[in-house]
This record gives structure tokens, sequence and C-alpha cells, in this order.
């Protein structure tokens, strides 16, 4: 069984963690400091360190710099106490394997174990680990370190600044941190601050009591009033009005709210993630934007790429979207011609994973026989990778030469020197048209 080494300066955690991990099989070493630790590193061989990030004169930090620099590589998890986000952050960024807040929750703390010693031993292949947030899809680098941060600011009360083009999946980004905090259960109230008229947006945030002003006939509880207990999540913020953002401003430090044409203060326990996709920092330059507003909602950053620089994520959001969208409209799940996917793979993708499911959802709807093929894209698709300028003429001759070698080949049972006597032409020539096509298996395709 794996040997680990648990150090915590904390006597009563180290020993209660130490019991759990004991029973499960575990053996556990255990030390009081970094130095202890790096003591017993020196000498003996650990399948997965749980560290303390709190510890007397070195802390967790150094002692992950001090592996590091000594090229030792050990699974590590890192033990941390609310408000110390950012020390995870750069944790993480210093290699360690995953963070927990304490107090730890046992079941997850085991699982989280398992995993990572599995993972140093190169048993784990990709495919098995199960994502963290199973709506979210994506494999790419870019993506799992939006999965760390997730992971690691979902339990805490950080606020969280998400930036990313639009479609790029902000919004579902901030649901999943508010249903893995411990607020989900509370409300995830969304304030998008482009459509409500800049006249309302304050009363809407924060509410009125009645007769306020002209026209409020009664009282009105402001959303983040509403989302107490929970999250609100304020999209597109870098719209928010210069009298607002200092509303705002106040309440994020004070974490007390005035309904308009009230002078009772009212405690509210929100957490706000704010989402934009405009160059923040260059509104706070040019002076839109409020500074310190700015950091107060930037504590933890995620940023979304676009998905041109994630292609790898393609095919598994194409398949994600065609299995989905045929659920819905009823219909067997599609298959794609090759080409289809070579397609959308050199499409550039402008309004991202939005435009990539509208693309979808409207292939599966167009396709009658349960094949998706060029056809059945939009025409800017088509266009803008040079689809259309190459093909247009041509387009019907292909289809049908194509269906043609199909037929052969299935005739024949995939033999390609009888299919291309039937079609009448040498076997290099067909080859050459098969692969044209995509009918070439990969392991033959040179
Ligand atoms: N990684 C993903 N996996 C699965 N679906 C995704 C992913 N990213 C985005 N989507 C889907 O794409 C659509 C757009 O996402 P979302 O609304 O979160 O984007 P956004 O960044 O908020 O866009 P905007 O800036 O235009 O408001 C949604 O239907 C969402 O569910
Ligand atoms: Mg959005």
């Amino acid at each position: 069984m794996a040997k680990i080494l648990y150090i915590d300066d904390e006597i009563s955690a180290l020993k209660a963690i130490s019991a759990i991990l004991k029973k499960e099989g575990y053996t556990v070493l255990t030390a009081t400091s970094a130095e202890e630790g790096i003591e017993i590193l020196k000498n003996s061989s650990v399948d997965c360190l749980l560290l303390d990030y709190r510890l007397p004169k070195m802390d967790g930090i150094d002692l992950l710099k001090w592996l590091r620099q000594s090229e030792i590589s050990i699974p590590t998890i890192m033990l941390t106490a609310y408000g110390t986000i950012e020390k995870a952050v750069e944790a993480m960024k210093l290699g360690a394997h995953h963070y927990l807040v304490k107090p730890v929750d046992t079941q997850l703390l085991l699982n989280v174990l398992k995993e990572a010693i599995e993972k140093s031993k190169g048993n784990q292949k990709i495919e098995d680990i199960k994502s963290p947030f199973p709506e979210i899809i994506g494999k790419s680098k870019a993506m799992q370190e939006v999965f760390y941060i997730m992971q690691m600011v979902a339990e805490s009360n950080a606020n969280v600044l998400i930036t990313g083009e639009s479609g790029t999946g902000k919004e579902l980004v901030a649901r999943a941190i508010h249903n893995n905090s411990l607020r989900k259960s509370k409300p995830f109230v969304i304030v998008d601050c482009t459509t409500i008229p800049e006249n309302l947006l304050e009363s809407e945030l924060f509410g009125h009591e009645k007769g306020a002003f002209t026209g409020a006939s009664e009282r009105k509880t402001g959303l983040i009033e509403i989302a107490n207990e929970g999250t609100v999540f304020l999209d597109e913020i870098g719209e928010l009005p210069m009298f607002l953002q200092k509303k705002l401003l106040r309440f994020l430090q004070e974490k007390e709210i005035q309904r308009i044409g009230s002078t009772q203060r009212i405690k509210v326990d929100v957490r706000v993630i704010s989402a934009t996709n405009r160059d923040l920092e260059k509104a706070v330059q040019e002076g839109s934007f409020r500074e310190d507003l700015y950091w107060r909602l930037n504590v933890v950053r995620i940023n979304l790429p676009p998905l041109r620089e994630r292609k790898e994520d393609i095919p598994l959001l194409v398949n994600h979207f065609l299995n989905k969208f045929s659920k819905e409209n009823n219909k067997p799940i599609p298959q794609l011609e090759p080409e289809v996917m070579e397609l959308l793979l050199s499409y550039d993708w402008p309004g991202n994973i939005r435009e990539l499911a509208n693309v979808m959802e409207r292939a599966v709807v167009l396709s009658p026989s349960g094949l998706i093929s060029i056809k059945h894209l939009p025409r800017r698709i088509q266009e803008k990778t040079g689809w259309v300028a190459k093909n247009e003429s041509s387009l019907n001759l292909l289809e049908l030469e194509k269906s043609l070698i199909i037929k052969a080949l299935n005739t024949t049972g995939w033999n390609q020197t009888k299919a291309a006597e039937i079609l009448g032409i040498s076997r290099k020539q067909l080859r050459t048209k098969m692969k044209h096509h995509g009918l070439l298996p990969k392991s033959e395709d040179e």
C-alpha cells in the first residue's frame, strides 16, 4: 500500500487525518514542520505528500520550491484555510496536484489521494479521470487549467472575474462554480448589466422602498439581497455605469446594502462572480472603470481562451452537441462525413462555442439521413474556409463520385483492386480518390 507523508503543525489535525489514512491501509509518516519533512524525504521515498500550507518556519510553498529545486517529484496535496486562495494558486503553479480547504472532507481527501497516487504511477488514462465539471466539455491544456482554478475557488468565498470572448462559456463556468460551492443550495442570481436599462439598474441591484421615486409604488427587494447566502453573477460588468460602480464597491467593502429611499443598512452575504468580454485593464487605464472595484472583483481571474486557440476540444464538443441535439430532436445520433470535421477544425469560430453549438443543432435538424455532410453547414463556414470557391462548381459531381466509390467498395467488401475494376480505373487512381474523399483508413493515409 502507498506511503504518505503528512506535514502539519496542527497536532489535532495530524492525529485525526493520520488515523483515517491508516484505517484505509496507507502507511503514514508525519512531521510537524517543513524542515522535519525534508529530513524524512531525504531518507525515504514516499508516494504522496499531504502538506499544510501554514507551517512555522518554512511554509508549504517553500517546501514545494525545495522539492522542485531538488528535482524530487511527489504528487502533493495542499491543505489550506480559507482566505489563502492566492497561495493555493501559487501552489498549483509550483506543481501541487490538488488543493483542499480545511476542515477537510474525509471522502474528498481519500478520493483525491487515490487519484494523485494513481496518476503518479502513470496508471490512469486521461479518459478515466472524471471531469470535476461534467457539463463543461474540454480536454485542452487551457481548459484543464480552467478546471484547476475552478476547483480551487469553488469552495472559497473569493470573488471571481471571468474573462473571455463572447460564447466562450463564461456563464456556464460561473454557474458551475456556484453549483460546486457551499452555497449551491442557495440562489444563483444573474444580473446582466447590458440588458437592464441604466435608470433601472440601481433599483434592480439594490432594491427600493415604496415611494422612493416616482413610479416606486411598491417596496422592491434588490437582486443582491435576493442572492443572500448565494452567488450573484454580474454579467458584462464592464458596462456598469460609474455611479453604480461606486455603490457596488461600497457594498463589496461593507457587505451591506441600502435600498433606495431607505436609511437602513441590511447585511448581505453574497459571493460575486463577474464576467466581461471587454478589456477591463484598458477600461481602468482609460478611466471608465474604477481601479479599486476592479481589484475587489478580480481576486481570482479565470480567462476562457477562444475556441480557435483550443481546437483540440472541437471533436469532443462536436460529439457532445450531436448527442445533445439529436436527443432533443428525437433523432438518432448522426455521423459526420470525414471532410466535415476537417472543415470544422479549420474554421475560426468567432462566436466560439455558442456558434459551434448552433451549427451542430442546425446540422442535426437539416440532415435527414443521419449523415452530416458539408452542405448541412452554414454557408459562412463553407466560404470562410475557402471550401466553396474550391468546390462550388464540382460539388455535385464530387458527391456523385464519392457515393459511387463507396458503393463499389461496399459491393466488393472494400477490396480496392476489385472496386477499381468495377469503376474502370486503376487501383492507384482509386486510392488517390479515396484519400481525397477521406475514405482511406487512417493507418493507410500517408
Ligand atoms: N466548454 C463547454 N462545454 C459545453 N458547452 C459549452 C462550453 N462552453 C460554452 N458552452 C455552451 O455554449 C453556450 C455559450 O456559453 P455561455 O453563455 O456561457 O458563454 P458566454 O461566455 O457567457 O457568452 P457571452 O459573452 O456572449 O454572454 C452555452 O449554451 C453553453 O452551455
Ligand atoms: Mg454570457
